[in-house]
């Protein structure tokens, strides 16, 4: 069964074509963190406007490096939430038309469930697992029982983790786009330059939460009072302390949670996953079985939207013309 996959949530419009939920015959992202660099940010009117003007060729591309023609695929996977609601449409827009056109079935996708279900593109993991969702809007901990069984253990109270490396950038003027701007820096600096407070919420049954407005704020406005005196006070140094403040903060509570719950696998999804130092200490973690996306899949894709489709279209799952888009989602079910 072929799927064409489209994700256009955010700032990426990226199509691919999938078999089986697995193979991918071939992806193509295109990206537009040029035209919002200059805003340090993603600007929603910008960026929907730009799908507009990019998605017809996106298809085209995605079709023509596989030498696949339209007729030949079985069905198709749009992101219909969470995300930009002008970003979303765009992209539901031209799938309801391709079916239409096409005479093919569409189902809408979950975004937060494709990003967990990405490593499977790569790797036959088995269920259940400790998800880490780390991206530019959501941080959970989740356990994953099966593609579309998602039980969310705990989430970041108030800035996402990709949020928090973005406005950090931002606020030092180191670039953008964030995530991948201190990751390059945090590489040539001392992790020991800075002691940030890691936030560590015991709420009752929450334990799992997790927190990055007092690490955010505590970066950017309050970096002196947690400085060694020692280690000079670089853009490299801020950012390596940073950065590993904010990935041990999840990690620890990822191993708390695969100690609670005996399981000892665990999958890292979403742009953070693309984290030099959270691979790294995923990787150290011996004592577990832990997977990541390569780095093209951590990041929005189409290819993990025409993956996780599969599973619906297969069990006769239909989204109906009436669909539509959601821009924030409360817990993971798919509408
Ligand atoms: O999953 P994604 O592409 O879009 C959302 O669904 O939000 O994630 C984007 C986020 C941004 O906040 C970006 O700064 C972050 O992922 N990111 C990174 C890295 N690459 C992207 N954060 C840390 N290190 C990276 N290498
Ligand atoms: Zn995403």
């Amino acid at each position: 069964m072929l799927i064409l996959g489209i994700e256009t949530s955010c700032d990426e419009c990226s199509m691919a074509l999938v078999r089986n939920g697995k193979t991918i015959e071939s992806l193509v992202i295109s990206s537009q963190a040029e035209v919002h660099a200059e805003y340090s940010g993603v600007v929603p009117e910008i960026a929907s406007r730009l799908h507009v003007e990019t998605i017809q060729s996106v298809c085209n591309e995605t079709f023509n490096k596989a030498s696949i023609s339209f007729q030949d695929i079985d069905g198709i996977g749009v992101t219909n939430q969470p995300g930009l609601s002008g970003s979303l449409i765009v992209g539901l827009m031209y799938a309801k038309g391709l079916a239409l056109g096409l005479n093919k079935p569409f189902v809408t996708v979950d975004h937060i469930l494709a990003h967990l279900y990405a490593v499977q593109l790569e790797y036959d993991v088995a269920y259940p697992y400790i998800g880490l969702l780390v991206s530019g809007g959501h941080s959970i901990i989740c356990i994953v029982k099966d593609y579309d069984q998602v039980e969310v253990l705990g989430a970041s109270i108030d800035d996402a983790v990709g949020e928090a490396f973005d406005k950090v950038a931002k606020h030092l003027n180191l670039g953008y786009p964030g995530g991948k701007v201190i990751d390059q820096l945090a590489r040539k600096g001392n992790p020991k330059t800075y002691q940030f407070p890691k936030a560590n919420l015991y709420k009752s049954n929450r334990k799992y939460d997790i927190s990055f407005s007092g690490l955010k704020n505590a970066v950017i406005n309050q970096r002196q009072q947690f400085w060694n005196g020692i280690d000079e006070q670089t853009p490299e140094n801020i950012c390596a302390s940073f950065e590993k403040t904010a990935i041990d903060t999840m990690l620890n509570k990822v191993l708390l949670a695969c100690e609670d719950l005996k399981i000892s696998r665990v999958v890292a999804g979403g742009g953070v996953a693309a984290n030099s130092y959270l691979r790294k200490r995923l990787s150290e973690l011996t004592q577990l079985e832990t997977y990541y996306p390569s780095l093209e899949l951590c990041t929005d894709n189409g290819a993990m939207i025409g993956g996780l489709a599969y599973h619906y279209l297969i069990r006769g799952d239909r989204s109906g013309f009436d669909a539509k888009v959601n821009p924030r989602v409360q817990g993971f079910r798919r509408i």
